[in-house]
C-alpha cells in the first residue's frame, strides 16, 4: 500500500466556519500571541488565556467536518494514510480520519500544568482557575504554545521520511517546525499544496504541484483522482 501523509492547517477548517490565523480576519488580528498562546502569557494572566481557549472549545460543538475532511477519510480504502494536522480541533477525526497526529495539541484535552504527559479528555466543557489534577496543578489546555516543545515532531519526520505522497492543505507554512516537514518527505515524493493563497507560500521544493483553490472544492476532486490513478 503506498503512503500518503496529510499535513494540514487552519485553512481546512475555514469552510466549516473556524478562522484561520493569519488571514486578513484571522485570530492572531484580534488577539496578541504573546497575551494567549505563550508560557508567559500563562503566568501573567492564566484567566485570559483560559478564556480564550474556553471560547474556541465552545466553538467546536457549534461547526461539523466539511467536504476536505471527510474527502481525506476515503483515501483510508487504498492507502496507508496519516493525517499530520496543526489544528487543534477535532473535524479530521469527525471526518472519519482514523490516524490522525495532532503536531499542537488539542482543544479537547487538558493536562496538569507541570505534568505534559498526564492528558485528560475535557471534550467540549470549560477549564476554570482552581481546577486541579490528581497532582493538585491548575489545570491548563493541551494546547502546544510558541516557544515550547513540540512533543509529536519526531514521530512526525519519521512517518514524513518514508511516504510516497504528500498533500499539503491550508497552512501558510509559517510556524516551524512543522513547516519544516516539506523537506523531509523523499525528493521523488510527489507533493500537493492546496490554498487559495498557495502564490505567497514559500517552498524550494521541485516536484510540486499547485491548486490554488479552497479545501471544500478542491481536496474532493483531488482525492477521486488519488483514487482512480
Ligand atoms: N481552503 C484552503 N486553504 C485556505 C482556505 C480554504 N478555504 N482559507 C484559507 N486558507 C489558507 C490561507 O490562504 C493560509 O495560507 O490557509 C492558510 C492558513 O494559514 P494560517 O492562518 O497561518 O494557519 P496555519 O498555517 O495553520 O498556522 C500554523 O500557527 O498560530 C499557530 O498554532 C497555530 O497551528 C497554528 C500555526
Amino acid at each position: 500500500m503506498k503512503k500518503i501523509v496529510v499535513l494540514t492547517g487552519a485553512g481546512i477548517s475555514a469552510e466549516s466556519g473556524l478562522k484561520t490565523f493569519r488571514d486578513s480576519d484571522g485570530l492572531w488580528n484580534n488577539y496578541s500571541i504573546y497575551e494567549v498562546a505563550t508560557p508567559e502569557a500563562w503566568k501573567v494572566n492564566p484567566q485570559l488565556v483560559l478564556d480564550f481557549y474556553n471560547q474556541r472549545r465552545k466553538e467546536l460543538e457549534t461547526v461539523k467536518p466539511n467536504a476536505a475532511h471527510k474527502a481525506l477519510a476515503k483515501l483510508e480504502s487504498q492507502f496507508d494514510v496519516t493525517v499530520i494536522t496543526q489544528n487543534v480541533d477535532n473535524l479530521h477525526e469527525r471526518g472519519g480520519s482514523k490516524n490522525v497526529l495532532h503536531l499542537h495539541g488539542q482543544l479537547t484535552q487538558v493536562r496538569g500544568e507541570f505534568s505534559p504527559n498526564e492528558i485528560i479528555e475535557l471534550g467540549a466543557n470549560a477549564i476554570y482557575l482552581g481546577e486541579r489534577n490528581s497532582k493538585g496543578e491548575q489545570l491548563r489546555p493541551n494546547i502546544v504554545w510558541f516557544g515550547e516543545d513540540v512533543p509529536m515532531f519526531e514521530n512526525a519526520v519519521e512517518i514524513c521520511q518514508s511516504t510516497d505522497i504528500l498533500l499539503i492543505i491550508g497552512t501558510s507554512l509559517n510556524v516551524y517546525p512543522a513547516a519544516g516537514l516539506l523537506e523531509i518527505v523523499p525528493l521523488d515524493c510527489q507533493v500537493f499544496l492546496v490554498d487559495p493563497r498557495a502564490e505567497e507560500i514559500y517552498t524550494s521544493r521541485k516536484c510540486l504541484t499547485i491548486i490554488k483553490k479552497k479545501a471544500g472544492t478542491a481536496v474532493p476532486a483531488l482525492v477521486e483522482n488519488l483514487l482512480e490513478s
